[in-house]
């Protein structure tokens, strides 16, 4: 089918108390593998790409890989531009077809960033096309953008920010960080359940990569509608490849370390669908 937006699938999402995936990909084979997995587990998906990413290839690639095969599937599908960290990319992904816009002003103070996310959501708002907004600083590091500061989203500040920005999602700072963990991340799940009660909108739960499932589980009872995963997929990708050459030093076909890569990709997506409760949502 073609490409939905996240407001759609979202909005079942939050009334009905699961959550969808969202995952970064990176080229050909892991957009596949992505749409496979959610197909396999008749659920919702969403693809999304960095500004590192659309710097690798660009957006119009993207836009023309997804839609060429969400097209195929039976299963809602939506391409999210992630971290969007300008108001002009945000501007040429929804050109280009992009069916949902992350805009992070995250690192700016309060007031700027409400300027920066309620511009996105004006300018995206006849086209129809949501906007995520970070409210809050997720920590960590991941592609080319990194936080050394992080800190957590205040319930005051929600309320204020959704009201006078007019975004679609919040994503919500409550001690998840980008990339790899160095122990398990204890997460302020009572300010969710806080936030949750005041914010109507969907939350969404950044750097779910090395989060236990129970954690995610409990983040999506108090709240979140969309889960980012990023790290976990890149690694499974790299380590799909790195075995199938091991074990076979002398292959020089693209297509077949390819698709060993994509099938660990598929395989991670289909456990992570089921940790956000949206097998059959579709
Ligand atoms: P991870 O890389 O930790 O999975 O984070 C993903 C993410 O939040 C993308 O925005």
């Amino acid at each position: 089918m073609p490409l939905v937006t996240t407001e759609e699938i979202l909005r079942k999402a939050n009334d009905e108390g699961y959550a969808v995936g969202a995952f970064n990909v990176e080229n050909m084979e892991m957009v596949r593998a992505v749409i496979k997995a959610c197909e396999e587990m008749n659920a919702p998906g969403i693809l999304q790409t960095t500004p590192s990413t659309v710097k690798y290839a660009d957006l119009d690639m993207y836009v023309a890989m997804v839609s060429a095969e969400a097209k195929k599937a039976d299963v809602p599908i939506a391409l999210h531009l992630d971290h969007g960290s300008s108001f002009e990319l945000a501007m040429q992904a929804l050109r280009s077809g992009y069916t949902s816009i992350m805009i992070d002003g995250s690192k700016l103070e309060i007031d700027e960033n409400i300027k920066l996310s309620k511009s996105v959501a004006d300018a995206c708002r006849p086209s129809r096309i949501p906007v995520e907004a970070e409210l809050g600083k997720v920590g960590g590091k991941e592609d080319d953008m990194s936080c050394d500061d992080p800190g957590y989203t205040e319930v005051d500040d929600a309320v204020r920010f959704v009201k006078e920005t007019g975004v679609s999602s919040l994503a919500v700072a409550i001690g998840t960080a980008h990339g790899i963990y160095k122990g398990v991340p204890k997460l302020d799940v009572d300010r969710l359940s806080e936030i949750k009660k005041v914010v109507s909108i969907p939350l969404v739960l950044h750097g779910a990569s090395g989060v236990p499932d129970d954690a995610v589980r409990e983040c999506i009872k108090r709240g979140i509608s969309k889960v980012n995963f990023a790290t976990e997929l890149r690694i499974a990708f790299s380590d799909g490849l790195k075995e199938y050459l091991q074990e076979n030093p002398d292959t020089f076909d693209p297509k077949k370390y390819c698709t060993a890569g994509s099938s660990k990709v598929t395989e991670l997506v289909k456990a992570k669908i089921r940790v956000c409760g949206s097998e059959n949502k579709a």
